[in-house]
């Protein structure tokens, strides 16, 4: 089963469902995110799953214990292969996640989002270098019950070491020579998987290319 999972940012139902369809068989999944489920809901989930792609549904859950774990509950019937939540929800929201999930789902917890420096983190109250925080809310994942943590392709290696048996979901891969568009630090595919990665994310390398099933045949050469 291919590590891939392309990255459907759109909130097209249309658009989604013609992407997925004409790279069955050459992905492992797709990941939808909350630009889609905004706009298309569950029903929208559910019309791209019967395509027979498993989903990765990356909601990035963040709530009381009671509220996200029935909000998992509620997606439950969608049967998503990978559901985010966000690990600074703390050990009871977490759990509680787990705990409301089927079991062929597996909760990934978000730890810093990329889009925050340690200037951001520190006007939250969150002192230190990003990846310290990184390293302890993985912790916190951890011993949760999760079964990994979203990293960058910067932290995948020591994520890894870290804990071994942790589901490693790694956005911002680009092969070799592509344009890495608003993405800082990029990682190529090969490389985040020596890294430990168990899951590459990737976006519009994919999605915007001009002949999506071919690029998606390309990059799985690589690997
Ligand atoms: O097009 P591209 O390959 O950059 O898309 C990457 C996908 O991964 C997007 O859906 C983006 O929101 C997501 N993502 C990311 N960096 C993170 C977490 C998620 O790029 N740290």
């Amino acid at each position: 089963m291919s590590p891939i999972f392309v990255a459907l940012d759109t909130p097209d139902l249309a658009t989604a469902t013609r992407l997925a369809g004409s790279l069955r068989g050459l992905v492992g999944g797709i990941k939808l995110g909350l630009e889609f489920f905004a706009a298309n809901g569950p029903d929208g989930v559910m019309q791209l799953s019967v395509l027979g792609l498993p989903v990765f549904l990356d909601l990035k859950l963040h709530d009381i214990p009671n509220t996200v774990g029935k909000a998992v509950a509620a997606l439950a019937p969608l049967t998503p292969a990978v559901l985010t939540v966000h690990a600074a929800g703390g050990h009871a929201m977490l759990a509680a996640a787990k705990a409301a999930a089927p079991a062929g789902t597996k909760i990934v917890a978000v730890t810093v989002l990329t889009s925050l420096d340690a200037d951001d983190l520190l006007a939250t109250g969150v002192g230190g270098a990003p990846a310290e925080q990184v390293e302890r809310l993985a912790r916190l994942a951890r011993s949760a019950g999760l079964d990994g943590i979203v990293c960058s392709g910067a932290e995948v290696a020591a994520a890894h070491a870290a804990w071994p048996q942790g589901y490693l979901v790694v956005p911002g891969v680009r092969p070799e020579g592509g344009d890495i568009g608003d993405q800082k630090r990029v990682i190529t595919p090969r490389a985040a998987l020596d890294g430990g990665a168990s899951m590459l994310v990737i976006g519009r390398p994919i999605a915007a290319a001009a002949d999506p099933a071919e690029a998606a045949r390309g990059i799985a050469a690589t690997l």
